[in-house]
């Protein structure tokens, strides 16, 4: 009874979607355990590129995919999702899809508390689509769960408790008039429910009972480590859990119960929004790599900030997550550059460390200290890709297996694979991965 978790090891769009996409046939279940839809997860299938906020990436192929109960779900996200799914031949009904009944729902409030929020001079850069204030409101006991969200009742007992509170301090801390109000929200909010009440499951006892029949479970986390709300760049977070820890906690099952653990890793990094990013390159270099990794976020379309690899980074996240093993994403990227870094340490004051600092002072005083190999030229991705049980990661130029041999090595955790383009089959497999 295996269950697998893949998460981000760094601060998001790591390639997540795309490695949850290509190994989730091995697996009978696919559960997002966390976040909501500041996630944007991306597929690409021949032409056509499918974007998850909220389905777990196992729908494109059918699987049976659940959304746990420590995420939050916007339902007209979700049914705008669903319908890009039909108008594509795929159709996710409750057959394919279940919703925990415990999943906090995103109301219209939570939207513009966050854009109020944002509004001012302290800003964390957020997606902008409520999940702060939405996670604060299940915290405060003052939530909207799925089972509310469902049934006409219970969601107008909901709608009577909490949206006059919202719209009044929404109105007179930061003047916001525009709130639909509670009529036109229950309304809206009604049909959503009656769309989805065939969605209602109890994933906790789904996931319990797939794994007692021995069947294999993945789990897609969602943001990363690094926004990690207890032991990312805290205020710069997000406001759930990704580490894997939570991948138990938040779907409600067994801590003992997940058996494997393995990272996606970008050959370099990306951060979108505020916060520390020690690695960052803000030169024509950080430009090129935009660029050519195509580094728009894929909710919000924002440029993503980009850097070196930090390998610092990398162990606090094997600490947190205890990995297996790791899938490196988008090597081809680099191609072209003459000189790679990858820090190793850091510099703070008289001291060197070699743990990722995360406590504010240090953060601010921390320089980074690289190694540097030398870069590789282009290859032929697409030749090395279709030929990867017999040469596979060997087709790599030399250079490009030597950076991945000098990650291996340095953080003594296998690579499992290598993403070197964003189609479907665009990845190396490297020794066994179950
Ligand atoms: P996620 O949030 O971790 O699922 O990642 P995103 O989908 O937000 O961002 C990853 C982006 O890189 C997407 O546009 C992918 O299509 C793309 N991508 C994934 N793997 C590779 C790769 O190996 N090479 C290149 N060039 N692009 C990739
Ligand atoms: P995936 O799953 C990258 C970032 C936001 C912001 C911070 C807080 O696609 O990797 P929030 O809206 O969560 O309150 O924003 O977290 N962030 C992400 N960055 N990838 C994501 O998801 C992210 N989800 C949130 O940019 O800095
Ligand atoms: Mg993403």
């Amino acid at each position: 009874m295996p269950s697998t978790v893949i998460l981000g090891a760094q601060w998001g769009d790591e390639g997540k979607g795309k490695l949850v996409d290509y190994f989730c046939d091995r697996f009978d279940l696919v559960v997002r355990y966390q976040g909501g839809n500041n996630a944007g997860h991306t597929v690409q299938v021949g032409d056509t590129t499918y974007k998850m906020h909220l389905l777990p990436s196992g729908v494109i192929r059918g699987k049976r995919s659940l959304i746990a109960s420590g995420v939050v779900v916007d339902p007209r996200v979700l049914k705008e999702e669903i319908d890009f799914f039909s108008g594509h031949r795929l159709p996710v009904g409750p057959d394919v899809l279940g919703v925990d009944f415990r999943a906090h729902i995103i109301m219209p409030w939570h939207t513009y508390w966050d854009a109020a929020r944002e509004s001012g001079t302290h800003k964390i850069g957020t997606t902008g689509r409520g999940i702060g204030p939405v996670y604060e409101s299940k915290a405060a006991r003052f939530g909207v769960r799925f089972e509310d969200l469902v049934n006409p009742h219970l969601l107008m007992t909901a709608l009577e408790r909490y949206y006059p509170i919202h719209a009044r301090t929404l109105k007179e801390i930061f003047g916001v008039t525009k709130l639909p109000s509670l009529e036109a929200t229950f309304k809206q909010y009604c049909t959503l429910g009656e769309h989805f009440k065939p969605y209602l499951c109890d994933a906790s006892i789904e996931i319990d009972e797939a794994l007692q029949r021995d069947k294999n479970v993945l789990f897609e986390g969602a943001q990363a480590t690094l926004l990690d709300n207890n032991f990312g760049t805290y205020p710069y977070v997000t406001s759930s859990q990704p580490i894997a820890a939570n991948a138990a906690a938040s779907a409600g099952i067994n801590p003992r119960l997940i058996t494997r653990v393995e990272a996606v890793v970008k050959a370099y990094a990306t951060r979108v929004g505020e916060g520390p990013f020690p690695t960052e390159l803000t030169d024509a270099l950080g430009e090129r790599l935009r660029k050519r990794g195509n580094e728009y976020g894929t909710t919000t379309g924002r440029p993503r900030r980009v850097g070196w690899l930090d390998l610092t980074a990398l162990e606090l996240g094997n600490r947190l997550n205890g990995y297996d093993g790791m899938h490196i994403t988008k090597l081809d990227v680099l191609a072209g550059i003459n000189e790679l870094k990858v820090c190793t340490a850091y510099q703070v004051g008289s001291k060197r460390i070699t743990y990722f600092p995360t406590q504010r002072e240090q953060v601010e005083k921390a320089v980074p200290v690289f190694e540097t190999l030398d870069g590789f030229g282009e290859a032929d991705w697409d030749d090395a890709c279709h030929d990867s049980k017999a040469r596979g990661f060997d087709a790599l130029p030399k250079n490009a297996r030597k950076y991945v041999e000098f990650i291996e090595k340095k953080s003594g955790l296998p690579v499992l694979s290598v993403s070197v383009g964003p189609g479907r089959e665009q990845i190396l497999l490297r020794g066994a991965t179950p």
